[in-house]
């Protein structure tokens, strides 16, 4: 029986995953990707535990359904209220499941049977380990949607972080953390409306929040894969506007680079996924509704009080330019990519569309459905 090689997925609630796939493609372009954008019942953030957790596994299980064998949720606000109940409860009935158990995961039933390992990853853990190396004042903000910052994941994540030497004794007992849910941000986003004047407002109502909540902040997390499209934004807002308190270098971590090192690092953890993934090995190739061109990625802390040119965006591609100051993979045009195929919920015109604006070519979407 011929053995089916295995993708990796990547989930988003909509467009906000494409951040963390631009940057995962950077670092392990070999791998064949499948992207899933619920973009028809986006945004997940105001949404209730309960929904966020259906919807998220609905998903997953798709994606186990169309042969992929890691799924990473780039969606904090899953990642934030489903995943662990997906690792605890439901991952293992699904690397377990029988083949009359029903048709949305009668593929991984039969990878399962060829021994195929099933896992899912979110992205939070790899955004917080990072943070202790990054502060100097121990003062973090956390910029989230209102399910994330309700489940308090950040919060409880970093205060298991050990502080760093220089810290220890100048900030208590751990650091200082103060969250921010910005409701706005996603739908303007998703609108594709983030980078025009009218996105100012917005930008600068809730960075001012978090920052009178907490003037030393030095070390501002976008917690939320959406967020890194507005960075030409809030970059801007924070050169304008830095000065006024007391922390004068604020540094913006996007999650992009940090997941992309993290799901490298796992597989060099798990030798038994190499054998599972399936991989391009020789020249670049593009089929129809795929992608695999070369694409950027973001290092962990964006400075965003220096010079503009680290943010400085093309309106056609502003993930690239915002990544482009400090990338530090070395991927290039001549490595060899694998696919990238997408999927949407929502309209796959409208999704082709927008997505190839967020990324560094165009795209062809596939439209699916969830329910
Ligand atoms: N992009 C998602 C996140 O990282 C959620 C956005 C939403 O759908 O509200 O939280």
């Amino acid at each position: 029986m011929q053995r089916i090689m295995a993708k990796i997925g990547i989930f988003d609630s909509g467009y906000g995953g494409l951040t963390i796939l631009e940057a995962i493609r950077r670092e392990l372009p070999q791998y064949d990707y499948l992207y899933l954008g619920d973009n028809a019942r986006a945004p997940y953030g105001t949404h209730s535990f309960d929904v966020i957790y259906r919807y998220t596994l609905q998903a997953v299980k798709y994606l186990f359904s169309q042969d992929c064998a890691l799924v990473i949720l780039a969606c904090n606000t899953a990642s934030a209220k489903a995943l662990r109940t997906i690792q605890q409860k439901d991952l293992p009935l699904l690397r377990s499941v029988s083949p009359e158990d029903g048709l949305s995961v009668k593929r991984s039933v039969f990878c399962q049977s060829e021994g195929r390992s099933l896992n899912v990853l979110g992205v939070i853990r790899p955004t917080v380990e990072a943070v202790p190396s990054i502060t100097k004042t121990g003062h973090i903000g956390i910029l989230a949607t209102p399910a994330t910052v309700s489940s308090e994941s950040y919060v409880l994540e970093l205060q298991k972080q050990p502080l760093s030497p220089s810290l220890v004794g100048r900030v208590g007992v751990g650091l200082s953390i103060s969250q921010q849910a910005c409701p706005l941000w996603v739908p303007l986003i998703e609108n594709g409306e983030h980078l025009t004047p009218g996105a100012d407002y917005f930008v600068d109502l809730y960075l001012r929040q978090i920052l009178e909540k907490d003037p030393l902040i030095d070390t501002l997390i976008l917690g939320c894969t959406h967020y890194p499209l507005l960075l030409p934004k809030i970059s801007q807002w924070i050169r304008n506007n830095g000065k006024r308190f007391a922390a004068s270098d604020i540094q913006v971590i996007s999650q992009g680079y940090l997941e992309a090192k993290s799901l490298a690092d796992y597989l060099r953890r798990h030798p038994e996924y190499e054998s599972q993934l399936s991989k391009t090995t020789s020249a670049p190739s593009i089929s129809p509704g795929s992608s695999s061109s070369s694409s950027s990625s973001s290092s962990p802390g964006s400075s965003s009080s220096s010079s503009s040119s680290s943010s400085s965006s093309s309106s056609s591609s502003p993930i690239s330019s915002i990544s482009s100051s400090s990338s530090s993979s070395s991927s290039s045009s001549s490595s060899p990519m694998g696919s990238c195929h997408y999927l949407t919920t929502e309209n796959a015109d409208r999704f082709s569309q927008s997505a190839s604006l967020f990324l560094s070519s165009p795209v062809q979407a596939e439209h699916i459905d969830l329910e």
